[in-house]
């Protein structure tokens, strides 16, 4: 249901997109598994050049640079976290594998920046990343500041208690309640609007799920599938669906306001991904265990 959704969703927005594009290069897939990973920008990436003001010509620099930088918050799996792999610390994901088909399909390598969620859209108008690609939500008050594109999967809100709490089912359990959400967060705008809640704001999900286990909070508010994630490594923590949290929302890629270019490029490879039917082994890649 959910794929299908996400199929509908994406296949509407982009048959939009392809009226008005006159060009549709097919470009290949060059440079995958590839990604090189940093938490602090110290690479020789077009980002660093790349200021606010001077923005229409970011896809031209980018292939000049031989690389795109995507901020992220690695603490949401399965759309991005951290895994050791053979032994080193690697940022692996949905996300990760969407932001690779976007640099393959713009024959650049991947460099990932790893950095709280709140700081994303200041680091992106910085042009510290070129694209944040973070399960990221298009908000309107978003849309103010940067430019989306079309989305690539629907998500939805969930509260996340210990697997013994039977004291909350409903929302009016949440009455004096503490739950943490992830800070700048459409899950904390969801928490805030229950009422008698008291909301705690967290740079990362894996805090607040530490915080959930040694009882400092009753819950957590966090996207579903990211919750099961969680969950099958903490097998003492259970998911409690409230209506009044449960809203959809979509996650889509951001660049800076203007970046037409740049955009049109992302939207066109990730049609591309799902008339591919490459989108659909990467959701049952990640979303179907
Ligand atoms: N979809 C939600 C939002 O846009 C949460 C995204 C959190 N992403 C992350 N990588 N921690 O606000």
């Amino acid at each position: 249901m959910k794929k299908l959704m996400a199929f509908l969703l994406i296949a509407a927005l982009t048959l939009s997109l392809v009226s008005c594009a006159n060009s549709s290069k097919n470009t290949t897939a060059g440079n995958s598994n590839k990604a090189t990973q940093s938490s602090d920008n110290t690479n020789g990436s077009a980002a660093k050049s790349n200021s606010s003001s001077g923005t229409s010509n970011s896809l031209e620099k980018i292939k000049k640079a031989g690389v795109i930088v995507m901020g992220t918050s690695a603490d949401f799996p399965p759309y991005e976290s951290h895994q050791l792999i053979n032994g080193e610390d690697k940022i692996v994901g949905f996300d990760v594998d969407i932001a690779q088909a976007v640099a393959d399909g713009l024959g650049v390598k991947l460099d990932i920046e790893d950095m709280k969620f709140d700081g994303l859209i200041a680091a992106l108008q910085a042009g510290k990343i070129d694209m944040i690609v973070a399960g990221m939500t298009p908000t309107p008050e978003r849309a103010k500041s940067v430019d989306f594109s079309d989305l690539y999967y629907i998500g939805k809100q969930v509260l996340v208690v210990k697997k013994d709490n039977n004291s909350i089912k409903t929302v009016d359990d949440l009455k004096g309640k503490k739950l943490d959400a992830q800070l700048g967060t459409t899950s904390e705008k969801a928490a805030r609007s229950i009422k008698g809640v008291t909301v705690i704001p967290i740079d990362k999900v894996s805090t607040e799920i530490m915080e959930v286990k040694t009882g400092k909070v009753d819950g957590v508010v966090v996207e579903k599938t990211v919750a099961e994630a969680y969950l099958k490594e903490n097998p003492d923590l259970k998911i409690v669906e409230i209506p009044e949290i449960k809203s959809e929302e979509g996650s889509a890629i951001a660049v800076r306001k203007g970046d037409k270019a740049l955009l049109n490029e992302i939207n066109k490879i990730l049609k591309q991904l799902k008339d591919s039917g490459e989108y659909d082994k990467l959701i049952e890649k990640w979303f179907k265990q």
